[in-house]
């Protein structure tokens, strides 16, 4: 899709001029997954897939919302004094979300605007394309309207709309990603105390391979959902003996002092990979910067069986990727990315084994599954900016 197609797509809706457009990436996250709740260490970084918007500010109180993705929902329009929760308005809600969030932190805004979406993040792959629209509706209507909100508590309150607003219990890492993401670099964030450092991401002659399974992803927000309440449970265990905020606050030798204090073994397996995701990262980071890509590697493939075993977020289908991935020669290392339940999983790769590596992996994938993943090599581009 080209700016002069969005241009003319905004035409043809909203029969006026955009005054601005702006762009949010996606995210894929290299290592530190479903600890983002737990106080961990993520590494995410933002990718050149993403969201653009295309806005124009109104005199009235109507905000008219239309998406490329979604066109047969036409424009939904919402009133700025009646901003609440509806099933029916789909993808509408997470912008709302924003908006209401925005309000109720003091920074309401006095008119409407039209705006028209269009999203080339791969559909319900898990690349983050939720927090890519909030973040990306945040930051344009902070600086339309002036409003003066940080970077910060523009992706803070994004992860609000989406906790509180559309109900999902997630962490800060997709926001933190889609706004602080910068070219060529991951994020290391701390996401307790929420400082973080920017590491190249230095790959020499290999790259990064996104591949999605093209799983129907039903059902996984209560299933994320379900994994926070479990956490819940193996902290209130923790407590008892440590005096600590969070799970990740651990190292696996105290975590595995107070193992027999874990009647089930479900709760304990999800502690025992926070701990264990939390020091993977932190190590993965470490020998990163120090140019040291295979070990790099073998810490994806540590993260994805403790995921696939401990977690229990991989599947049938992402263990098939990730699984053969593994098996081609020369690949780095491979592991899910994000949520899990379906989505997508990412592969290191030599850049001259890319070619082979889709053949093999395809192929294995339809003949296991039965219909076909994708692959896209990854570029890591720059967080949530104004494109004209
Ligand atoms: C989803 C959530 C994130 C994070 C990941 C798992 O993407 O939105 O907050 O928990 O899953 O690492």
């Amino acid at each position: 899709m080209k700016y002069a197609d969005l241009n003319a797509a905004f035409e043809t809706v909203f029969e006026s001029q955009p005054s601005a457009t702006y762009f949010a990436p996606g995210r894929i996250n290299l290592i530190g997954e479903h600890i983002d709740y737990n106080g961990g260490h993520v590494f995410p970084c933002a990718i050149t897939f993403g969201t653009y918007a295309l806005i124009r500010k109104r005199d009235d109180q109507i905000c008219n919302f239309y998406s490329m993705n979604f066109e047969s929902l036409g424009v939904i329009s919402v009133s700025l004094d009646a901003i609440s929760y509806d099933e029916t308005d789909d993808w509408v809600n997470y912008p709302k979300g924003v908006i209401k969030m925005l309000a109720d932190t003091g920074h309401p805004i006095e008119s409407g605007f039209d705006v028209l979406y269009y999203g080339n993040i791969p559909n319900g792959a898990g690349l983050s394309s939720s927090a890519s629209l909030e973040v990306l509706t945040a930051t344009f209507i902070n600086e339309m309207y002036q409003l003066g909100v940080s970077r910060l508590d523009t992706i803070k309150l994004s992860q609000r709309a989406e906790n509180e607003f559309v109900g999902v219990n997630s962490g800060i890492m997709d926001q933190f990603a889609v706004g602080m993401g910068q070219k060529d670099a991951a994020i290391l964030l701390n996401t307790n105390t929420l400082d973080y450092e920017i590491v190249p991401v230095i790959l020499e002659d290999a790259s990064i391979v996104i591949m999605n399974t093209n799983k129907r992803r039903g059902l996984i927000d209560s299933a994320y959902n379900t994994r926070r309440e479990e956490c819940d449970a193996a902290f209130r265990i923790i407590k008892e003996y440590y005096d600590v905020q969070f799970i990740c606050d651990l190292s696996m030798k105290q975590l595995l002092a107070i193992q027999t204090a874990f009647a089930d073994d479900v709760i304990w397996r999800r502690a025992k990979h926070a701990v264990s995701e939390n020091e993977r990262t932190l190590e993965a980071t470490s020998v990163l910067k120090a140019g040291n890509i295979n070990r790099f590697g073998e810490l994806m493939n540590e993260s994805h069986v403790s995921l696939r075993d401990d977690y229990e977020v991989t599947g049938l289908e992402l263990d098939t990727l990730v699984e053969k991935a593994w098996r081609v020669p020369g690949t780095i290392g491979a592991r899910v990315t994000g949520a899990g339940f379906g989505g997508c999983a990412i592969a290191i790769v030599p850049n001259d084994a890319i070619a082979a590596f889709k053949d093999q992996v395809g192929e294995h994938y339809r003949s296991v599954v039965g219909y076909d993943a994708t692959f896209h090599v990854a570029t890591i581009g720059q967080g949530v900016h104004r494109l004209d």
